[in-house]
């Protein structure tokens, strides 16, 4: 039997069940349920795309999701070290490694522009923090109910986020507190740093992320969102299934949202205890993840609806016109403090297990001592921890207008626009690479991995299904379902892909 191997020198573990759910619950709710989701959601029409996305999470993400962690306690070590481990106890090639390379060079590829969205999001709460700070200055303690950038007009307002890319200065600054703070969470390790973040900052996030929903709710144009986000078009469904396009964005973003195909699960998944049911575990996490994409819809939709916004305004959503929304209600800036803090709290947790990825391989095998691997995860993290802020530092600049004022950081313009990168900036270009093609072919292979090459008694000991129809569903999906529409959205990805 294999059951096991390598965990008795497995020394970093997460403390509990609970701990570890929150852990993963951290890693998925980022940027892409707060960002991404409302955009995607936007852009696809609403309701209708909803109803596809929540197939696409229980019917292909959840399947995937148990995998990668059943991978990876099943195998122990590091990312790499699982994959070949249970490889090599089925009698498979030991190629299906590369299965753990692409994981690991999609999750460092994320790592470097998340960080530099994460340091806007940063930079935003700064600004509230100022404006608000300005108001009490100038009003006493009643100056904490101004709207905020009172007296600024709508141009300036939304013209921040384009006075801020063409900035560099500013994207970099903060986008190196960021990566700072995430490395030296990464540093502390699995137990003192990345469940002690996960145990002290998801609970305010769900508290200012409720707070806020309901906030919009009351003040903002509750109906047309409820209606935007729950009323499906059947007619647009029908229409836009024939397309494809929904389908694809669908599962493109229950993989992203739920950390899917990086290797990222199938880490955390080394750290999980035997204890642990994964089904249960993992069907948490897919729900909580889908609720706070909700949520979080919830938290968006009625001020932009109220406020006459485009609900399928993407990045620029959030960070454009949603100031505006801050604008025009009383409380403002505290309101989009609390937004912005939420944010940069999710983001946070999700960074850092990103980041977990490439530093759990720096740290080394089993067969080291406890020693050395500590001091191999320290300085590991530190070198992958500079590498990313030097990346981000290319995204960043990647970002600057040209014809910015800045003519020393236009010099580095060319960056943007490199042949192979062809239109896109250098963030586009890795963003369309990793999303469109390395987390599907990861989870491609996630799937027929777990689906064909490991046993099946193996799968059904280490899942540990109470029924014998719930494992025989999983198998099912794991071995027809996923790999088939997964693939054929690789297939499409690549033909989008930017080369
Ligand atoms: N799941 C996180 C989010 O939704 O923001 C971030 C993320 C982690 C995306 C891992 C992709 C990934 F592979």
């Amino acid at each position: 039997t294999i059951m096991a191997v390598g965990k008795s020198a497995q020394d970093e573990t997460w403390s509990g069940k609970a701990a570890f759910v929150l852990a993963a619950i951290g890693s998925a709710v980022g940027i892409g349920n707060l960002v991404r989701f409302p955009y995607v959601a936007g852009d696809s029409g609403g309701g209708a795309f909803v109803l596809i996305y929540l197939l696409a999470v229980f019917a292909i993400g959840l399947p995937v999701l148990m995998a990668e962690l059943f991978i990876g306690r099943r195998g122990g070590g590091t990312p790499i070290a699982a994959i070949q481990r249970l490889a090599k106890a089925d009698g498979a090639s030991g190629s299906w490694t590369l299965m753990g390379w692409i994981g690991m060079f999609a999750s460092f590829g994320i790592v470097t522009f998340y960080s530099v969205i994460a340091g806007w999001l940063l930079y935003y709460a700064y600004v509230m923090v100022g404006d608000i700070a300005g108001n009490i200055g100038a009003n006493g303690i009643a100056g904490i109910a101004s709207p905020a950038f009172a007296g600024e007009d709508a141009d300036g307002i939304t013209g921040r986020f384009g006075a801020l890319l063409s900035s560099p200065g500013k994207m970099i600054l903060f986008h190196g507190i960021f990566i700072t703070i995430s490395t030296f969470i990464v540093t502390r390790g699995v137990k003192g740093g990345i469940e002690k973040a996960a145990t002290w900052l998801m609970p305010i996030f769900f508290f200012l992320l409720v707070a806020l929903s309901v906030i919009s709710l009351i003040i903002g144009d509750a109906g047309a969102a409820l209606g935007f986000l729950f009323a499906p078009d059947f007619g647009k469904l029908a229409a836009d299934i024939k397309d494809g396009s929904v389908l694809i964005n669908a599962v493109g973003q229950a993989f992203f949202s739920l950390s899917l195909g990086s290797a990222l699960m199938l880490t955390y998944g080394i750290y999980l205890g035997r204890d642990t049911s994964i089904p249960n575990a993992a069907t948490t996490v897919a729900f909580a993840d889908t609720g706070v994409a909700l949520i979080a819809g919830l938290a968006v939709f009625p001020v932009v609806f109220a406020f006459g916004l485009e609900p399928a305004g993407g990045l620029g959503l959030i960070f454009g016109p949603l100031l505006l929304a801050f604008n025009q209600m009383p409380f403002g800036a505290l309101f989009g403090l609390a937004f912005f803090i939420m944010a940069v709290f999710a983001a946070l947790t999700s960074a850092i297990s990103l980041f977990e990825v490439p530093a759990a391989w720096a740290k080394g095998d089993n067969t080291l001592d406890e020693a050395t691997r500590g001091r191999r995860r320290v300085i590991g993290s530190v070198i992958i921890g500079i590498l990313i802020f030097v990346i981000g530092v290319f995204h960043a600049l990647s970002q600057v207008p040209t014809d910015a004022a800045d003519t020393f950081f236009n010099s580095w313009e060319p960056f943007g626009s490199l042949p192979v990168i062809g239109e896109r900036t250098l963030l586009d270009a890795i963003d369309g690479l990793t999303g469109n093609v390395l987390l599907p072919l990861g989870g491609f292979l996630v799937a027929v991995f777990a689906g064909y090459v490991v046993t099946q008694s193996a799968s059904r000991e280490e899942l540990g299904f109470k029924s014998v129809s719930n494992y025989q569903r999983w198998r099912f999906l794991i071995r027809y379902v996923c790999p088939v529409v997964v693939g054929a959205i690789l297939v499409y990805g690549i033909g989008i892909a930017p080369f």
